[in-house]
């Protein structure tokens, strides 16, 4: 299954989040494109591509990692940012760049298993129900008495009635009174079963066997991931010996996640959700390594430290192509696009050493952000600070309106503080707002007045005094 995306469409959905960076934009949006080209070469051809990697380059907070960020909640491919400095060059305590590979082997596996489950999901909850109807219920308890593992007393409220009123009229015929029973009991699972449906018993306690050990899921957004040598120790055992069950009492709807689970697991191949995941890994997979800068470096190191240039070493080859061992099966990376990002201030990328530099054969430079591109920042993407602290607000009734020249202000404002002080980018909208709002905040829950309009006045009010001292902005903003 590839997903057809064109890079057209990628720039488009990048802009409802990022403002500016065209070239950035266009740079990820033609590796993926390429990709998806690669999948459709001859055999002999398909091979021979290797993926077009990037290095973005810019100031600090202008957009790299959001970029990455926004992409890859759009292509379907299974996805890993790391930060280079995280890892330690081989024989040093801390993590070894193999370990990006595991995780996002981890993180392909998940990925297609969950698609795998939503294509069973329908058939997986109605498992489900028959499972809690059985924990009620049990088949086996048929025949003898009509004993049920129901909990709460309050279960049979509603049902209750009617049954007494046919126990009433129960005949009295011996022979007969073993099928009426049994009829009974279905009957009465077949009420139960229709109100689990209509989810109407949710909060219902019952006792259910649970396996001890769940498989363990990677964030796919996350700088921790599965440590160590990528094995699990507990998946292994539980193999070697029968599985650990414990019985547990929850709510029907707790009940329900956990059955789900295990249902699910029933109803899908793994050994083919791992073979496509696999495949997915090798060729769709995206490494995003953020700070790449910070291993960059031109005077070896000497001493303690950990050296950059070795961890440079160690992530070549796993940049190169070549095959890492996984909990699911050797993983080929020769095909996984990388895209790093750096601020590339104290060094350049020409201080990388120069094999891994080749393995970048595709630079970005991004923008510094000028006032003009702060003031889209502020308003233009679907999720702008704007748009969050107005909605905030609102929670607690309260209607903000902040005219356009308050935010031309509050743009110009924001980027006179990274000019005196640190250009920390589109962050200084956080500082700059957050001292802004601060009043109207804390005072929002007890105000009469549920309109506030801000104008450059207030904004000019709240906030000059401190831009004009140079020393109290650059501990206040
Ligand atoms: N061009 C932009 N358009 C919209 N929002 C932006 C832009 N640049 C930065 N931001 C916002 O600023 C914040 C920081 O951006 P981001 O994390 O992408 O910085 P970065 O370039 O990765 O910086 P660093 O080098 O410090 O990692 C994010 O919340 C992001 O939404
Ligand atoms: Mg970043």
């Amino acid at each position: 299954m590839i997903n057809d995306i064109t890079p057209l469409q990628i720039v488009s959905e990048l802009n409802k989040y990022i403002i500016g960076q065209d070239n950035a934009k266009k740079a990820v949006a033609i590796a993926l494109r390429n990709r998806i080209r690669r999948q459709k070469l001859p055999p002999e051809l398909i091979d021979e591509v290797a993926p077009k990697n990037i290095i973005m380059i810019g100031p600090t907070g202008v957009g790299k990692t959001e970029i990455v960020k926004r992409l890859s909640k759009l292509v379907k491919a299974p996805f890993l940012k790391v930060e280079a400095t995280k890892f330690t060059e081989v024989g040093y305590v801390g993590r070894d760049v193999e370990s990006i590979i595991r995780d996002l082997t981890e993180v392909g596996v998940q990925l297609v298993r969950k698609e795998w489950a939503s294509k069973v999901a329908d058939k997986a909850k109605q498992l489900v129900d028959e499972k809690i109807i059985d924990y009620l219920f049990p088949v086996s308890n048929k025949r003898k008495e009509q004993k049920t593992n129901i909990l709460d007393g309050s279960f049979y409220s509603g049902i209750e009635e009617e049954e007494e009123e046919e126990e009433k009229k129960e005949s009295f015929d011996i022979l007969t009174k073993k099928d009426e029973r049994e009829e009974r009991f279905e009957r009465t699972r077949k009420k139960f079963k229709d109100k689990l449906e209509k989810s109407e018993l949710e909060n219902r306690l019952i006792e259910i066997e649970v396996e001890e050990n769940i498989q363990p899921t990677v964030e796919v957004f996350s700088n921790s991931g599965i440590e160590g040598m990528g094995i699990n120790f507990k998946d292994i055992l539980g193999r070697m010996f029968p599985q650990k069950r414990k019985k547990q009492k929850v709510t029907i709807a707790e009940a329900r996640k956990i059955l789900l689970y295990t249902e699910t697991q029933k109803l899908i191949d793994m050994d083919e959700v791992i073979r496509d995941a696999m495949d997915k890994v090798e060729n769709l997979g995206i490494v995003f390594i953020d700070e790449i800068d910070k291993i960059a470096t031109q005077e070896k190191s000497y001493g303690p430290d950990v050296s950059r240039g070795g961890v440079q070493r160690d992530i070549l080859p796993i940049i190169e192509g070549s095959t890492v061992m996984t909990k699911y099966g050797a993983v080929k990376t020769d095909h996984i696009l990388f895209i790093a990002a750096g601020a590339f201030t104290t060094s350049k990328p020409s201080d990388l050493i120069p094999e891994l530099q080749g393995r970048f054969p595709i630079r970005v430079e991004l923008n510094i952000l000028n006032k003009e591109d702060l003031k889209r920042i502020l308003t233009e993407p679907c999720n702008s600070l704007i748009k969050q602290y107005v909605a905030l607000l609102a929670t607690e009734g309260l209607k903000i309106e902040i005219t356009d020249d308050a935010i031309d202000e509050i743009a110009e404002i924001s980027f006179l503080v990274n000019e005196q002080t640190e250009n920390i980018g589109a962050r200084r909208l956080y500082t700059i707002l957050e001292k802004l709002l601060e009043d109207i905040s804390f005072n929002a829950p007890s105000f009469k007045k549920k309109q506030f309009t801000i104008d450059k006045r207030y904004v000019k009010k709240k906030l000059q005094s401190i831009v004009k001292n140079e020393d109290l902005s650059r501990y206040i903003l």
